[in-house]
């Protein structure tokens, strides 16, 4: 690493020597500024920090601060003053500067408070670069697919993302990408530099989920022999990702949708308000409304947390983006494992995309991983995914019981799952019987069914 560089600006020219001598010997490397002029126009992205007269013959000190800090937020500044002023010290204090020295300084001082401020922008920089790392997966382009629903889906996420406090209420099927819609809306807010906290509440026993989110007292209970902070204040000014929340008990229930409406809450074994601006997104993959009704979910934090709803759709009814995803995951584990697929038969395409997909995207990852291992040449086909597998175990699989069956009855139903699970739509249904659209035609109408037609008679 090459040596940090200093500004020096004062126009009293031994001061500016001795100084410059100093931190030479120190090691730094050394720019010298006599005027607030000299001063900005030596100031850029090489400095690391700024020792600033105050009085200047051009200008004073805080305006040139105010300037440098403008271009350059993170660069310490220390300020030297010939007489000490509270109001002036204050005001550089508040200007951004990062230490006031007045003069006649003790060298050795000034010294360890440049070490200091150093170590300290060493860090802040670091930080910045590593969460950029973080953040980069996460931006908008991260939701791979180019279908109505994938589009619809990133346009809400940016107008959430944008919105700075709304609670959001995630739902879908597990795999759907609720987790990652959590962190893409978190990284691309304005609270992306805050933390992003995550709490499964299904994970933990009720007393426990309670103190990890809201905190708690020392003596608050047997084991609490020190002051705990919980989730919430720790996330303060970012986002908390409460995830399974159709889980939560109902005693906490109670006690996050006051913090919903108040932003405000006690720690357990606490007696003071604690406020905290932090945003959440709870998500789901339970039927909420259904436990409402059933008395499991509280309606009104059902109501405060359905603000923003969004529902992640699940992969069989966006299809269409298979290829993309697929795409997607061969660039990811070529990359991991070192490969070079070129991609995927259009026979093993055509089975991707008539496949359900119960377990959505996370299936449809793991399938293209394990493929990716399996394979040894150039292509993904069929042999290579495990649903062409199951098929044929399937169709081995069909024994005629011993009392023997109905076989226009079994025809029907499979028939008719094969439509509810596609939706109704027939030439999906179709594929996964074996069939064409006339064979499935014909046996819709030879069975008369309908949407409303039951599994089971
Ligand atoms: N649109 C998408 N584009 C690319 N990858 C996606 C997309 N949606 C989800 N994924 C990926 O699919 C996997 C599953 O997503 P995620 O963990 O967010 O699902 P989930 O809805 O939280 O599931 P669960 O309910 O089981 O917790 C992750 O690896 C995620 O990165
Ligand atoms: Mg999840």
């Amino acid at each position: 690493m090459p040596e940090p560089t200093i500004l020096v600006v004062d126009d009293e020219q031994l001061i500016r020597w001795s100084l410059a001598e100093r931190l030479k010997q120190e090691g730094y490397a050394v720019v010298e500024a006599g005027t607030a002029k000299e001063a900005l126009a030596a100031a850029g992205p090489h400095l690391d920090l700024v020792l600033l007269d105050y009085k200047l013959p051009d200008s004073d000190g805080l305006r040139v601060l105010k300037q440098i800090k403008a271009s350059d937020p993170d660069i310490p500044v220390i300020l030297l003053t010939a007489f000490s002023s509270i109001e002036t010290a204050v005001e550089a204090m508040k200007q951004g500067a990062y230490h006031y020295a007045n003069k006649p300084f003790n060298l050795d001082e000034l010294v360890l408070v440049v070490q200091k401020a150093l170590e300290t922008t060493a860090l802040r920089r670091e930080v910045r670069t590593l969460r950029a790392s973080v953040s980069e997966p996460y931006a908008f382009g991260r939701i791979v697919g180019d279908s109505a629903e994938m589009e619809s889906l990133r346009g809400l996420l940016q107008r959430v993302a944008a919105s700075p406090a709304s609670t959001v209420l995630l739902t879908g099927e597990s795999g759907t990408g609720k987790d990652l819609a959590a962190k893409v809306i978190h990284y691309n807010s304005d609270r992306a530099s805050k933390p992003f906290m995550n709490i499964t509440c299904s994970a933990l026993p009720e007393a426990l989920l309670e103190s990890e989110l809201f905190g708690h007292e020392r003596g608050a209970f047997t084991d609490a022999r020190q002051q705990k902070t919980g989730l919430l204040e720790s996330a303060e000014r970012g986002t908390v990702f409460l995830d399974e929340i159709g889980e939560m008990v109902p005693a906490l229930q109670a006690k996050l949708l006051r913090f919903l409406e108040e932003k405000a809450f006690k720690r357990v074994g606490g007696a003071a308000d604690i406020r905290v601006d932090v945003r959440v997104i709870a998500a789901t993959n339970r039927d909420l409304e259904e436990a409402v009704r059933v008395g499991k979910f509280r309606e009104d934090l059902y109501y405060r947390l359905n603000v923003m709803q969004i529902t992640l759709p699940p992969l069989r009814e966006h299809a269409s983006d298979v290829p993309l995803l697929v795409k997607f995951y061969l660039d990811t584990f070529n990359r991991e494992f070192r490969k070079h697929v070129s991609g995927a038969s259009d026979e093993a395409l055509a089975l991707l995309r008539g496949y359900h997909w119960p377990g959505n995207i996370r299936e449809l990852r793991n399938a293209v991983e394990r493929a990716m291992l399996l394979a040894d040449g150039e292509w993904l086909t069929p042999e290579h995914f495990p649903m062409s597998v199951s098929r044929r175990v399937t169709a081995q699989a069909f024994e005629l019981p011993q009392e023997g069956i109905n076989l226009e009855s079994v025809e029907r139903q499979l028939v008719l799952q094969a439509l509810k699970r596609t939706h109704w739509n027939q030439t999906k249904a179709a594929a996964l019987l074996g069939l064409n659209r006339d064979q499935i035609r014909y046996r819709v109408e030879k069975f008369g069914l309908e949407k409303e037609t039951p599994e089971r008679e």
